[in-house]
């Protein structure tokens, strides 16, 4: 059974994601910008946190953790590499490891550029990617702490995902305008040529690439 998604507002430009596996009820923040919306978005959808998957370790994706597991003793998962970043990690994820959400399976890659322990969370048979700040609609994450090579690779992982008969919706953490003015232009125009048919969610989100 695919997950139910729901997207929301977070902070100045941030996406708060809810991800809520109906046959088991488990339900994970993806990442935790700001802690206010993520509790209103679980109010309004009737949904307990049993989770929180962590993409990286910045503030706006990693600073609401401690509280929101205080209020709801959610499990906390991120990456192996950085955990010593990730407040209150629980589970530490690496590399082609699986995690099961209920009964939903994710795939964790990891996808390194801009943060040196950054991961993705793919949901095969929900055809949803959850890529945090590595790419966005217009552009990719800023290269705080990895290498150009690096963020190359890690979006060639997420190039990789299907996009043919069933394609991939990739959810990125940030609203494009600000952060699409990307400053690694070689990277990107080389982005730019690879395959064009992975849909991403600009400004209309998740529901309008769900119509596509
Ligand atoms: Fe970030």
């Amino acid at each position: 059974m695919a997950l139910e998604i729901h997207q929301f507002p977070c902070l100045n430009d941030n996406y708060g994601f809810l991800i809520h596996d109906p046959a088991t009820g488990a339900t994970a923040t993806i990442d935790t910008p700001e802690v206010a919306p993520i509790n209103a978005a679980l109010d309004e959808k009737g949904w307990q946190l049993t989770h929180i998957l962590n993409t990286h370790h910045h503030f706006d994706h990693a600073g609401g953790n401690e509280p929101l597991k205080q209020k709801w003793n959610c499990t906390i998962v991120g990456a192996a590499n950085d955990a010593h970043r990730i407040p209150g990690i629980d589970v530490k994820v690496a590399d082609g490891d699986t995690y099961d959400l209920g009964s939903s399976q994710a795939q964790i890659f990891e996808v390194p550029g801009h943060t040196s322990g950054h991961i993705a969370y793919y949901f095969s048979a929900s055809d949803a990617a959850f890529v945090g700040d590595t790419m966005f609609a217009l552009g990719c994450g800023r290269l705080f702490e990895g290498s150009p090579e690096q963020m190359w690779d890690s979006l060639s992982k997420l190039m990789a995902l299907p996009d043919e008969q069933r394609f991939t919706v990739l959810m990125s953490t940030h609203k494009p305008m600000r952060h699409s003015r990307c400053r690694l232009n070689p990277v990107m125009m080389t982005y730019k040529r690879g395959p064009k048919r992975l849909q991403t969610c600009a400004r209309e989100g998740y529901q309008q690439c769900q119509r596509r």
